[in-house]
């Protein structure tokens, strides 16, 4: 993890911001320093449409103008962090707990670019556990059968709810997480259809055919993977 290479990123995104336009602002450490590359531009008549409480607290500070997916529906351009990155820019995010508002918006987005230090291009997604987000009523019923699917996928270790030095970690729509350590997902769009059938899941960090370009940070400078 490389705090410069996600700098590196983040800024490169940032120049990629047009004045005028609306813009999904990812979560996480590399989408903070995309956030704070974007506000120093001071661009003309942009409206962020944040998707965390975290990242609109930031955007706030620094001085953005925000909007809500209620008020702007279509978004422009969307920039976020991953955890993972592998072919096909399939992705695995949800690190920072804000998979369903980070999915909302970027099914929302014209145009969506990942930016991600060089340690979270992989070959296989599923070294990074799998955040799944589940209705906090009933979650360990969810999570009997999250493990079935997971079986059934040849992934024998169960999701382990999320916790903090607080307790069970809640994301912002006040549900709960469960991270499955896959090890290696062979089949991402299997896994990802038979997660959403699940009652009691509300989505899971499979990132599908939604990125159309990833920024990769890098020590000196960027690489740009379509
Ligand atoms: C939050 C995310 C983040 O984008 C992901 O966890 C990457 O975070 P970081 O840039 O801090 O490594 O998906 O839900």
């Amino acid at each position: 993890m490389s705090d410069l290479q996600k700098k590196h990123a983040g800024e490169a995104a940032a120049a990629r911001v047009e004045p005028g336009m609306i813009v999904g602002l990812g979560t996480g450490s590399t989408a903070a320093w995309f956030v704070k590359a974007l506000a120093a531009r001071g661009l003309a008549d942009l409206r962020c449409v944040p998707t965390s409480e975290a990242t609109a607290d930031l955007a706030r500070e620094l001085g953005l103008t925000l909007s809500t997916l209620e008020d702007t529906p279509r978004i422009d351009l969307t920039i976020d962090g991953a955890d993972e990155v592998g072919p096909g820019l399939a992705l695995i995010k949800g690190g920072g707990a804000a998979l369903l508002r980070e999915k909302l918006v970027w099914e929302a987005s014209a145009r969506c670019i990942v930016i991600a230090d060089s340690a979270k291009v992989v070959k296989t997604l599923g070294a990074f556990p799998l955040p799944i987000e589940v209705v906090a009523f009933g979650h360990k019923t969810t999570a009997n059968r999250i493990a079935d699917v997971l079986a059934d996928h040849e992934i024998a270790m169960p999701a382990r709810l999320r916790q903090a030095e607080r307790g069970i970690v809640r994301t912002d729509g006040g549900n709960v997480i469960y991270d499955a350590r896959c090890g290696a997902i062979h089949d991402p769009v299997r896994l990802a259809d038979d997660l959403k059938l699940i009652t009691g899941v509300v989505e899971h960090g499979l990132f599908l055919d939604l990125a159309d370009e990833a920024i990769i940070g890098l020590d000196s400078g960027v690489d740009v993977l379509h």
